[in-house]
């Protein structure tokens, strides 16, 4: 039975949360729920070996304050790589209470062999977040990526709004609480985090377009994104959300911010003179460098890479036949900037090609699993998915709310899957040789529900850069999955 929808911890009610991993160290995260007339709290935060709590490893404490808003992070190194932990906090000041416990992952330093990570995107509040709850419960998953979208802030303004939305978002959500309890995330944001659409500058109308209440108003948003979420703090204080995670050299992930860090505007339509403008850009010439040379350099068995918006073609059908271009948020507004992102994957004269990159995309609701060709009319052949340079899963939405999209089957043959009915998560099993990623579905948003089935599946063997079907079913879980964080 899932646990209740509210926390029936008073002084935690936020509950628990872990995240940007690395070999010796990870993020740990809650919030003290205080008195109004207290302006400070201190708490105490340990990490042991064994789901028990018997076999301490690391203590420490810290205090917070209505500055961060009495969110608690914790940066607990002196870890073992590739081990799994037990966390729990204790208000000391302030308040007084035990946490709820917390299970947590370090990533291997070498030789990793076998990765399962969960994608996540899109859980707009209000409905029930099922799927989070089938990716919490499922105990050998390495790490749970999410994609951006984890709140929708469009209607927020202040920083008392943006705070009260992310704590509405943990104290409603049995299920978000859960899967943060259980499991490190490694997120990055979409728009809704700030508002719609938004990109480097602003965002279009009715949102703030531009100038000082946009940077005011992103400034407040990403503040409040790293209170409260599991994400490290940069040394700079920056708010960069790029970064990159060596996962035992079986996978090099890199998370990418194609939304604030330098998103050029969008265009209004496809036959703008604008969309084909070089000097636009999804990432900003710094994040492309990094991307490009870490792709480049990377000696991982696979790449893996985070990212906002659907970085294939999304080639629709007209009444009359012709293909076209509807979505201009997305890679297929910015053609020079996907190319250049497509002529690091071919390689040339002074550059290797890089092979086994696997994109991994939320934002769009619907879900897609395509192959990635530079052209899927010129340079793709559909049935053999010869052309393709690489392969993209773009994961259904938590809870938010689907899109229409036109017959796909004339123009876009690179895209093997397109799910618009129904919400989940995709699940990624990676050894050296292949990915497989299945495409697991709820069956309700509308009440608590445990039923999952598993949609489809693929499979990319290594070289290949291509999907094709599989059907063996779902991959077997890990035979030594640490226990799961225990309820108490
Ligand atoms: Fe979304």
């Amino acid at each position: 039975m899932p646990p209740p929808a509210a926390s029936n911890n008073t002084v935690f009610a936020h509950g628990v949360a872990s995240g940007d991993p690395l070999t010796d160290r990870v993020v740990l995260w809650t919030r003290v729920t205080v008195p109004m007339t207290a302006t400070s709290a201190s708490v105490a935060w340990r990490v042991y070996a064994d789901a028990a709590l018997t076999q301490l490893v690391r203590e420490g404490t810290v205090s917070t304050s209505s500055a961060r808003d009495f969110t608690v992070k914790v940066d607990a190194d002196g870890l073992l790589p590739g081990s799994s932990y037990y966390y729990r906090f204790e208000a000391m000041t302030g308040a007084t209470g035990l946490s709820p416990i917390g299970r947590t992952r370090t990533l291997a330093a070498s030789g990793e062999q076998h990765l399962r990570l969960a994608l996540v995107t899109c859980s707009n509040n209000g409905s029930v977040m099922n799927a989070y709850a089938r990716v919490a419960e499922r105990a050998d998953l390495d790490a749970v990526l999410h994609l951006g979208d984890y709140a929708y802030c469009d209607t927020d303004y202040t920083l008392d709004q943006y705070r009260s939305r992310h704590k509405l978002y943990k104290t409603a959500n049995a299920p978000l609480r859960e899967l943060h309890r259980q499991h490190p995330m490694i997120v990055i944001w979409d728009d809704h985090e700030t508002c719609n659409d938004a990109y480097q500058t602003g965002a279009p109308p009715p949102n703030v377009a531009s100038g000082p209440l946009w940077t005011q108003r992103r400034n407040t948003a990403t503040q409040v994104f790293f209170e409260h979420l599991p994400i490290r703090e940069n040394a700079d204080g920056s708010r960069r959300i790029y970064r990159r995670f060596a996962l035992g050299g079986l996978v090099d992930l890199f998370m990418l911010d194609g939304r604030l860090e330098g998103r050029s505007a969008q265009v209004n339509s496809q036959t703008d003179a604008a969309r084909s403008d070089p000097a636009r850009t999804m990432l900003g010439q710094v994040q492309e460098d990094w991307l490009y040379d870490g792709l480049r350099t990377s000696a991982a068995s696979w790449k893996l890479v985070g990212n906002q918006t659907m970085l294939g073609h999304l080639n629709e059908v007209t009444a009359a036949g012709a293909s076209t271009n509807n979505w201009m948020d997305q890679w297929d507004g910015y053609p020079p900037a996907r190319q250049r992102f497509y002529e690091v994957l071919k390689g040339d004269a002074m550059h290797a090609k890089v092979n086994n990159v696997v994109v991994c995309t939320g934002d769009w609701h619907n879900s897609f699993i395509m192959d990635l060709p530079e052209d899927p009319a010129s340079t793709y052949t559909g049935a053999s998915g010869a052309g393709s340079l690489a392969v993209e899963y773009v994961t259904p939405s938590i809870t938010s709310g689907f899109f229409g999209v036109s017959d796909l089957a004339p123009h876009s043959p690179h895209i093997k899957h397109h799910n618009d009915s129904a919400h989940g998560y995709q699940l990624l099993d990676i050894t050296p040789v292949r990915v497989i990623g299945e495409e697991w579905q709820v069956d309700t948003v509308s009440a608590v529900s445990t039923l999952q089935t598993l949609a489809v599946a693929f499979e990319t063997t290594s070289g290949s850069n291509r999907l094709k079907p599989y059907t063996m079913g779902a991959t077997p879980p890990k035979s030594n999955a640490p226990v799961p964080a225990p309820a108490a």
